[in-house]
């Protein structure tokens, strides 16, 4: 089967269930996803995917407790201290989406310098969706357009002025952890994408899992609204 889609995006669910299973503190789900997200990367950049969109926090969970938006923000930093380097000798580049507003400044200095460090890197892109809403994204897109002083707006238009437009729209979006329904995350891009949905905890996600979505998108008929 060649049939491997250039862009893949992921919601990265089941943390808190995969910790809570195990009687340990939901931020031990998220430190186990941190290192998923690191197999994963590695198993798409083998795949020859090209571009790889993981939600890792949305705008919706700020209303999670203050420990643990803390405890992610803090691991966010750690896995980009961590991890940059090795991305940078793998060639893959980081690009991030969504709202600065509300990150704190550590956090953005740390994502400031992993996008600067592999900008001209060629492999596998990771988008990280990062206080990432697709609602947000749309008003954004079209706030920006009005601003230039836009009176009618075309899709073109919408598109070229998403967080990231030179992200192509994500071919398969998967979901991990039994969860069916797209939290706000990529509205307009998934408007044609195929959706692969696994009850696989995000902390136990690895390249065989991926391999499996992968079999699923590859048998798949993709019409568009054609016969
Ligand atoms: C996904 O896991 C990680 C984030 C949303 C940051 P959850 O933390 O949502 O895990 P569950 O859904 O509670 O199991
Ligand atoms: C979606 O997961 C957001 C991320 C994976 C970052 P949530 O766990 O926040 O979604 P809901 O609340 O179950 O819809
Ligand atoms: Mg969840």
């Amino acid at each position: 089967m060649n049939n491997v889609p250039q862009h893949i995006a992921i919601i990265m669910d089941g943390n808190g269930r995969w910790a809570k299973a195990r009687h340990l503190p939901r931020l031990a789900g998220h430190r186990e996803g941190a290192n998923a997200v690191k197999r994963t990367i590695e198993a798409a950049a083998q795949q020859g995917i090209r571009f790889i969109t993981l939600y890792a926090f949305s705008t919706e969970n700020w209303s999670r407790p203050q420990d643990e938006i803390n405890g992610l923000m803090d691991l966010l930093c750690k896995t980009l201290d961590s991890y940059t380097g090795e991305a940078q000798q793998k060639n893959y580049r980081l690009l991030v989406s969504g709202s600065r507003a509300k990150l704190p400044p550590t956090v953005l200095e740390k994502i400031d310098k992993a996008v600067q460090t592999t900008a001209q890197n060629t492999g596998l892109t990771v988008n990280l969706a990062l206080n990432y809403g697709a609602r947000q994204e749309l008003v954004h897109a079209v706030n920006t357009l009005l601003a230039q002083g836009k009176s009618e707006i075309s899709m073109d238009d919408i598109s070229a002025h998403l967080y990231q437009p030179t992200v192509p729209d994500p071919e398969l979006i998967i979901r991990t952890s039994g969860e069916e329904r797209l939290s706000n995350f990529l509205l307009w891009q998934a408007a044609y994408s195929e959706f692969y949905f696994t009850p696989v905890l995000w902390p136990d996600f690895n390249a065989q899992e991926l391999q499996k979505a992968l079999d699923a998108y590859a048998t798949r008929t993709r019409r568009f609204g054609g016969v």
